[in-house]
């Protein structure tokens, strides 16, 4: 087969990936902890082509030259240099670019339809770690519901930690904005890394959240995952906000919706907030209270619109795009 069509989903991390250990293959910093969602979703044609003479790359519509190079070069590492050049078609029915995980479930799409394309046949965990050295965040999205991403001394480790079912969770987003970010997050963890005072304490403290947060999936405790999801979330935004130039993510949107969902955690409601390299709020919880949480949020000055999504499957093959 020369061509294939894979669909993915993007990730939220709940402990989060800031920082590289290894920039060439891309080896994250610390371990993290995400939840992969069902109705985001990007989908990918791939042709591997004997007319073609160079790769391309067309996303949503659009030509898109400047994200070519990145995927040319994880074609390289899932098919070798000597294969034919590709059509890449891409779709993705959310922002891109603008901290929803956009990165992610492309490269987990592309590695997958990769695989097939070339008539390769790489498990799971080996297109993940390849997914992984085009995008850290992208691993975690060849595996469905709450996935683990955890970093070995040269290469990393995935699992799906409970099916998407198992432990019932929706997320809400609210989006503040719909362009794309000033700073790419590899970029700005490559500042913070080298830049920010308190990064060294983000390292040595990520092994405590994580510990915690697999204890709490384990367990089903939401009330202990928020506590930690949240402080890990500030942490990772102190670090960016210390970095020089700092590094800001929010508008005054980001923060009202952190103030709606803490109002809704005074109610007695159960729901925790998480906030990635972009100004959008990702609001975690119980699904019988998403209902609420989402007409809270859209209510909530200078949020443009809500999506919403339960927890979904990893990464896989479909029949057409
Ligand atoms: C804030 O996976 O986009 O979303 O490996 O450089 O492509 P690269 O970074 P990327 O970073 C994701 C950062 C984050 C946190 C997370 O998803 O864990």
């Amino acid at each position: 087969m020369t061509q294939a069509f894979a669909v993915a989903q993007p990730n939220i991390a709940l402990i989060k990936y800031w920082g590289k250990r290894d920039v060439a293959t891309n080896l994250p910093a610390v371990d993290s902890l995400s939840v992969t969602l069902q109705s985001l979703s990007t989908r990918m044609a791939l042709e591997f082509s004997e007319q073609a003479d160079s790769d391309t790359l067309t996303v949503n519509g659009i030509d898109a030259p400047r994200m070519l190079g990145r995927v040319s070069k994880c074609l390289d590492n899932v098919c070798g240099t000597a294969r034919l050049r590709a059509v890449v078609t891409s779709e993705s029915n959310f922002p891109i670019g603008a901290g929803l995980a956009s990165s992610a479930s492309a490269f987990a799409a592309l590695v997958v339809a990769a695989n097939a394309a070339a008539g390769l046949q790489r498990d799971k965990i080996e297109l993940a770690r390849l997914a992984g050295q085009a995008s850290g965040s992208a691993a975690r999205s060849l595996f469905g519901g709450i996935v683990s991403l955890t970093v070995g001394e040269t290469e990393i480790d995935v699992q799906q930690l409970l099916a998407p079912d198992a432990w019932p969770l929706e997320v809400v987003v609210a989006v503040t904005e719909e362009g794309a970010k000033a700073v790419a997050s590899g970029d700005a963890m490559l500042r913070s890394a080298r830049t920010s005072p308190f990064y060294s304490s983000w390292l040595s403290k990520q092994g405590a959240d994580f510990a915690l947060a697999l204890d709490a999936v384990q367990s089903r405790n939401f009330a202990k995952l928020a506590a930690v999801a949240e402080h890990n979330c500030l942490k990772m935004h102190s670090v960016m906000w210390t970095s020089r130039p700092p590094i800001v993510y929010w508008n005054d949107a980001t923060l009202s919706c952190m103030e709606t969902v803490r109002a809704l955690q005074a109610a007695g409601v159960p729901v925790f907030f998480t906030i990635d390299a972009g100004p959008q709020v990702k609001a975690v919880c119980l699904p019988e209270v998403a209902a609420e949480v989402a007409e809270a949020l859209r209510r909530t000055a200078g949020v443009l619109r809500i999506l919403q999504s339960p927890l979904g499957e990893g990464a896989r093959t479909v029949d057409s795009l």
